[in-house]
């Protein structure tokens, strides 16, 4: 393994461009390689079976493009896929978007409820419920699935009056009623961080994923001995390619980037 490989980051779309701008910012020398299934999404409504296999397909484009990472950024296929694509690329180091966070949580001993937010897939795989109760038994998890969020995000509804009802929304539902923290449990959601952090008045703390991720990311490339000194280069891939694809990604990655076509 050569520290220089650049990391391999995939997504059902462009959301997990935010989870490549969070570690191009915690690692600004590391190559990335970044795909979004664009043909596919989104996967939060898919069955488990149809995202192995995209996953599978694009874990192989990124083992074949040298990644020494591959970072499912991604809750829904870190969700249901993420055991699988461990045990069919077992040279590569596979990191999903839901240990580092429930890693985080963890050291925190005082969490009596935790609320989570994230796409249908990513809610009814019960993954987070299960692995978050396995460190934290006496932590009380209560989860709703927002699926209109991640489609609101992505047509640009972020800071308006209809981003602000449907958010509301969710977020007076019952189940989340004495959380202490909520996590974001969906790419698309740091973009909507500040609403969420403003609804609860700053007294629920708000855990996103991106940066949980890119801190473990951190961690672990120095702990191998893998982090790059190079000058790093970006790619961006997607399996189908519309201008205004193009257009939002800038927003997510916070720079304007080009996307490439490929078919897997
Ligand atoms: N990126 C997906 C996630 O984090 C949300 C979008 C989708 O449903 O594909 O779960």
């Amino acid at each position: 393994m050569n520290n220089n490989q650049p990391i391999g980051i995939f997504d059902s779309g462009i959301g997990g461009l935010t989870v490549a701008n969070a570690i191009k910012k915690a690692l600004p020398n590391e190559s990335i390689i970044y795909f979004g299934d664009t043909k596919h999404l989104p996967y939060g409504e898919k069955s488990s079976r149809a995202i192995n296999e995209y996953s599978k397909k694009i874990c192989d484009f990124l083992i074949k493009k040298n990644c020494k990472m591959i970072v499912i950024a991604c809750n829904t296929a870190s969700s249901v896929a993420y055991q699988n694509i461990k045990e069919s690329c077992p040279d590569t180091t596979i990191v999903n978007v839901i240990d580092p966070v429930v890693r985080y949580l963890s050291k925190e001993t005082n969490s009596k409820k935790v609320g989570i937010i994230g796409t249908k897939g990513t809610i009814n795989s019960g993954v987070y419920s299960k692995k978050i109760k396995e460190k934290n038994p006496n932590t009380e998890v209560s989860t709703l699935a927002t699926p209109l969020l991640a489609p609101m995000i992505e047509e640009g509804f972020i800071n308006d009056t209809i981003s602000q009802t449907v958010i509301n929304n969710y977020l007076e539902n019952p189940a989340l009623k004495g959380i202490e923290k909520i996590i974001l449990a969906c790419t698309h959601y740091p973009l909507i961080e500040n609403i969420v952090k403003k609804f609860y008045n700053n007294k629920v703390e708000v855990i996103d994923s991106a940066s949980q991720v890119a801190n473990y990311v951190l961690h672990s490339l120095e702990t191998g001995n893998l982090k790059s000194d190079q000058q790093p280069e970006y790619r961006f891939y997607v399996s189908d390619y519309t201008d205004s694809f193009e257009q939002s990604a800038k927003f997510f990655f916070n720079e304007n980037i080009h996307l490439e076509e490929v078919t897997l």
